[in-house]
């Protein structure tokens, strides 16, 4: 295993591009499986999770190929059991599930585990599915679907479960209903940009779908789908992440290749803050800002602000001089970073789902432990400020989600290192 160590203190400056989207890519990579045509997918991440979706579209049958960010799938004839050993490992592998149902009408695909932000259950996809006319069994660790041809059609369902909508779980729904006969509608659909993104992939391969980005989407069920070509969006999460590093420390950053709209929950807060951040067609500039003021904010479903830049914040308000509060509402549970952050000195409150960040306080650089893809970039940028070494250990977290972090990093001025745990 690999750990990265971070020297706290040097300035960041200058300009990174960011990459394309990790959760825009899965579900697009899995969405090549419902036509027997070549599908090219351009500007797809170098991440652990990528490429466990390319390995799962092998596994299941498919010829793929990958150079650099662009990989060319074609999936003419395919299996309908998604590789246990592959699937448990990443949560995502369950957006292979419409697919497969709406090409093969069944499939079998094994029960993603929880993780540590929390459980991670699949009911609202499950009853998206049988609202379609497909039959699930669960047992021993699988989810089975049938969906005869006589009963698999368009329907309309509501997919708002109690922490709101489902992203993946809407993916999986389009990609099953633009092959089911009929019109289906989505209510309570997650209106993120990459299902979205989704979507408009799917409508080059052929398929009717309106209302994508919203919270309403209308499907109309055709034949088949064809191949197509299509450039993923850029990762909003990663920005993100990169403008909080650049608020945190330094004498101003630039991200690139970025779409502002996408990020407006957070642009948002950070310019309520009192940060400067300027905003560019597909760029965002931002400082530090020693006399920024905390935050209040609460996680919410697309366009609110994003549960996955969550922990990233939490980072952010240990420098600003004031008391800031997050509440999260999509995973509640999601605070590992918390303890970690509390090991470096910082002042976190944690109260239920509201945790209250007492900024300002000196840090001091610790070894940390690393648990999930967001909370370990916050360890990271936690590092960059603090005095000291900072180990943040079990890298792969991070080379799950963030293509090359330490390197673009490095490239702003940070002082860090990869090294064998
Ligand atoms: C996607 O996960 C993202 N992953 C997550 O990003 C992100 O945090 C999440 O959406 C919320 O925005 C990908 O896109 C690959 P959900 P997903 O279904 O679709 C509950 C990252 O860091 N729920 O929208 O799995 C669920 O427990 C990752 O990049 C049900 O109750 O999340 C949660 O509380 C982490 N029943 C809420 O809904 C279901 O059937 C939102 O989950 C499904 C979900």
């Amino acid at each position: 295993m690999e750990k990265l160590i971070v020297h706290g203190g040097s300035p960041l400056k200058g300009r990174v591009n960011i990459s394309g989207s990790k959760n825009s890519s899965l579900p697009i990579l899995a969405a090549t499986l419902l036509t027997k045509d070549t599908c090219t997918i351009r500007r797809v991440p170098d991440l652990s999770d990528t490429n466990y979706m390319v390995r799962i579209l092998g596994e299941l049958g498919a010829e793929v190929e990958r150079a650099s960010g662009v990989v060319v799938v074609k999936a003419e004839k395919i299996k309908s059991v998604a590789p246990y050993d592959l699937v448990r490992k990443m949560r995502a592998s369950i957006c292979v599930l419409g697919p497969l149902t709406g090409r093969l009408r069944k499939c079998t695909v094994s029960l993603p585990g929880g993780c540590v932000i929390g459980d991670r259950p699949v009911d609202l996809h499950l009853k998206g599915l049988e609202a379609l006319g497909a039959e699930i069994l669960v047992e021993g660790g699988d989810i089975r679907v049938n969906a005869p041809k006589k009963t698999f059609k368009g329907s309309t369902m509501n997919l708002m479960g109690k922490h709101g909508s489902t992203v993946l779980g809407t993916d999986n729904i389009m990609m099953a209903a633009v092959l089911a006969k009929g019109t289906t509608v989505i209510e309570g659909a997650a209106a993120e940009p990459e299902v979205e993104d989704l979507a408009n992939f799917l409508i080059k391969m052929g398929a009717k779908i309106e209302g994508a980005g919203t919270n309403r989407i209308v499907i109309e069920g055709v034949k088949e789908l064809h191949g197509a070509e299509h450039t993923v969006i850029p990762d909003r999460i990663e920005a993100g992440t990169f403008l909080c590093a650049g608020a945190m420390i330094g004498e101003g950053i630039t991200i690139k290749r970025v779409l502002p709209e996408h990020l407006k929950a957070v642009t948002d807060v950070l310019k309520k803050c009192g940060f400067p951040v300027e905003i560019g067609k597909d760029s965002i500039s931002i400082a530090p800002n020693p006399a920024a003021k905390g935050f209040d904010l609460t996680t919410l479903c697309y366009p609110g602000f994003p549960t996955d830049m969550q922990a990233q914040f939490c980072a952010l308000a240990c420098v600003i001089n004031d008391v800031s509060t997050i509440t999260e509402t999509i995973f509640p549970q999601r605070f590992m970073h918390v303890a970690e952050m509390k090991r470096m000195g910082a002042d976190i409150d944690l109260q239920g789902a509201t945790a209250r960040i007492r900024g300002g306080v000196k840090m001091k650089g610790a070894p940390v432990m690393a648990s999930d893809l967001r909370a370990s970039a916050a360890l990271v940028l936690a590092g960059l400020v603090t005095e000291g070494r900072t180990d943040v250990n079990r890298l792969y977290h991070i080379d799950r989600g963030y293509e090359h972090l330490d390197d673009k990093l490095a490239s702003l001025g940070a002082q860090l290192e990869r090294v064998k745990e």
